[in-house]
């Protein structure tokens, strides 16, 4: 099972941001490791609900602090996060679908290292440096 410990690696100069992305990993890992060890459907449903929420309320933190800052590159952080909001819906429609399968599992770590890594290496560092120099 793959999880992953926030480090300062992943930090993006914003003390707010980076105390959000700590959540919103724990959030994750909290489904990775309900999937892996196949646990009870309400609860693989529950971890997804927190992950989903949670993905909200961090999203919305950025976007309206873009907006306040009339940050120049909104547009495009703004459809990355729409990307990974379909990314997740696809995973919650999945999951009622079909259930904790092994290609959920799979999906939900890649998940990790395609989005919610990614996106916070490439897209929110910029938007943190861009932030702490306000
Ligand atoms: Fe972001
Ligand atoms: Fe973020």
């Amino acid at each position: 099972m793959q999880t992953i410990v926030w480090d300062e690696s992943l930090s993006v100069g914003v003390a707010k941001m980076d105390a959000q992305h700590q959540i919103w990993i724990e959030r994750f890992n909290k489904v990775m490791e309900a999937v892996s060890e196949r646990r009870g459907a309400t609860e693989i449903s529950k971890t997804l609900g927190f992950l989903v929420d949670y993905t909200e309320e961090h999203f919305g933190l950025e976007e309206a602090r873009m907006a306040e800052t009339a940050y120049p590159d909104v547009d495009a952080h703004k459809d990355r996060h729409n990307e990974i909001r379909l990314t997740l819906d696809g995973i919650v429609e999945d999951f009622r679908e079909d259930g904790p399968t092994e290609e959920l599992a799979g999906d939900v770590e890649t998940f990790l290292g395609n989005w919610l890594i990614k996106h916070i290496r490439e897209v929110d560092m910029k938007l943190g440096a861009f932030l702490a120099a306000q």
